[in-house]
């Protein structure tokens, strides 16, 4: 299994004798070439969720495996390369840089480890932005980007690593109607290609309908829908 997560729980400290309860016992289970939408109300967990799934943050108590290394038993610098190596990110907000260049927006997580191969790597940023349809605008800044278009650059960076897990927190959330079934499109055909796992938290009802897999949090609750 690629990705599993068994009985993760995630309390916060407060002022008060008992803590908040975030995340009461997520099970889920993930094999490369699976994806998911998950969806619930807000304040019910699924970004607190994704962030432990993305090792940014610590559960507090059970356990997660992907491709059979817990990554929360690694020293500080190899759950960093780890990260970089195994999980892409996509944000609400593109997050891209805005003095650089869209093929340099997307080569951003290669710079970490510099003993990838730099020519390859570049051109499978190349190849990663002609297949998210903006292989003409490689030199453009951010600026001079729609939404959607950007949006879709902030996916080939995610992708630019090749990573096994592809976590995207409401990447459809600033978009317009259109362009926010486009993305989600691209984001289901790209992993069907690269066959990575895929879990993207959506509020909307039309992306979480095109992914096979579907999941409701409540409360800190993660159940599947049927
Ligand atoms: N660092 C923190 N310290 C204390 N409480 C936190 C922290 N981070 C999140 N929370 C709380 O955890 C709960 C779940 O938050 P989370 O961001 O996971 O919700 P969400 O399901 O992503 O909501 P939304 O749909 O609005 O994005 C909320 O009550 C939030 O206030
Ligand atoms: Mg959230």
């Amino acid at each position: 299994m690629s990705l599993l997560v068994n009985q993760v729980t995630k309390e916060y400290p407060t002022r008060g004798p008992e803590p908040l309860v975030v995340l009461r016992g997520v099970n889920l289970q993930l094999q490369r070439g699976e994806a998911a939408a998950i969806m619930g109300p807000s304040g019910s967990g699924k970004s607190t969720l994704l962030h432990i799934l993305g090792t940014l943050d610590r559960p507090t108590s059970g356990r997660v495996t992907l491709d059979g290394t817990d990554p929360f038993t690694l020293k500080e610098g190899e759950l960093a390369a780890f990260r970089n190596a195994r999980i892409g990110f996509i944000f609400q907000d593109h997050h891209l840089l805005p003095q650089c260049s869209i093929l340099e927006n997307v080569l951003i997580p290669t710079l970490v480890n510099r003993s990838t191969q730099a020519r390859e790597t570049e051109a499978y940023a190349r190849n990663l932005l002609e297949r998210v349809g903006l292989g003409s605008r490689l030199e453009h800044r951010p600026a001079e980007l729609s939404g959607g278009e950007r949006q879709r650059v902030a996916v080939a960076r995610a992708l630019v690593l090749k990573p096994t897990l592809l976590l995207a927190d409401e990447p459809t959330g600033n978009l317009d109607r259109t362009n926010a079934q486009a993305v989600g499109e691209l984001l289901l055909q790209l992993h069907e290609q690269e066959r990575n796992v895929l879990i993207v938290v959506t509020h909307s009802a039309d992306i979480a309908r095109l992914f096979p897999r579907r999941y409701e949090m409540n409360d800190g609750i993660l159940e599947p829908l049927t």
